[in-house]
């Protein structure tokens, strides 16, 4: 109750107080949703062969005036409503696997996720990636990503733009 009380209040006071930009406030299951997304890596020079990668990650922290996910590298919110609807967080020198049950299939408004460009281990595709019913933007290209890849991600509803690329290992 609390805090939905607080929020309300703070997205009155940007509106009447800024007149040339709004920025949305982030909802806070979304906001550990990443963070908790974030955790799961480490930071690591090699990930990234872009020369203009950067740790898009490291803005991601709530201490002080950081706190409101819209304003993170690479989070877009939707300006009416404050939902994610767009991750991009590609050449971020990401390294990890990645589990089908980190926390990203939290972010259930998703509409553009581009996670190119990193290092994933060699790990699978998450599947819960063919459960964010809004995605239209999928871009998994360099990523190290191997191993079966989920079919939900074709059925995907919205998707019309999905990169990838990946090594067959077609059994003879
Ligand atoms: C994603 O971010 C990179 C910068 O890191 C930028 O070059 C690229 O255009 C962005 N892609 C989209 C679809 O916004
Ligand atoms: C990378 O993958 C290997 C093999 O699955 C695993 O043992 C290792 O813990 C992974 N490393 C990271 C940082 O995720
Ligand atoms: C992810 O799911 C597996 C089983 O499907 C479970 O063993 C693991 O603890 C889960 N990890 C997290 C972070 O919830």
């Amino acid at each position: 109750m609390h805090s939905i009380f607080l929020v309300l209040c703070l997205s009155h006071v940007l509106m009447t107080n800024s007149v040339l930009f709004v920025q949305p406030l982030c909802h806070e299951d979304e906001r550990s949703a990443l963070l908790q997304f974030k955790l799961g890596f480490s930071i690591e020079k090699f990930a990234a062969e872009d020369p203009s990668a950067y740790p898009k990650m490291e803005s991601w922290k709530i201490e002080g005036e950081h706190g409101n996910c819209c304003s993170w590298h690479g989070i877009k919110c939707d300006e009416i409503t404050g939902h994610v609807i767009g991750l991009n967080i590609s050449s971020s020198f990401i390294y990890g696997s990645i589990d089908s049950n980190r926390s990203l299939f939290r972010l259930v408004h998703l509409r553009r996720l581009n996670l190119a460009g990193n290092n994933f281990n060699y790990s699978k595709v998450p599947s819960t990636i063919g459960s964010l019913p809004r995605l239209t933007h999928l871009d998994l290209l360099n990523s190290k990503f191997s191993g079966e890849f989920p079919r939900g991600i074709f059925l995907l509803p919205k998707l019309q733009f999905l990169t990838v690329q990946y090594h067959l290992h077609l059994v003879s």
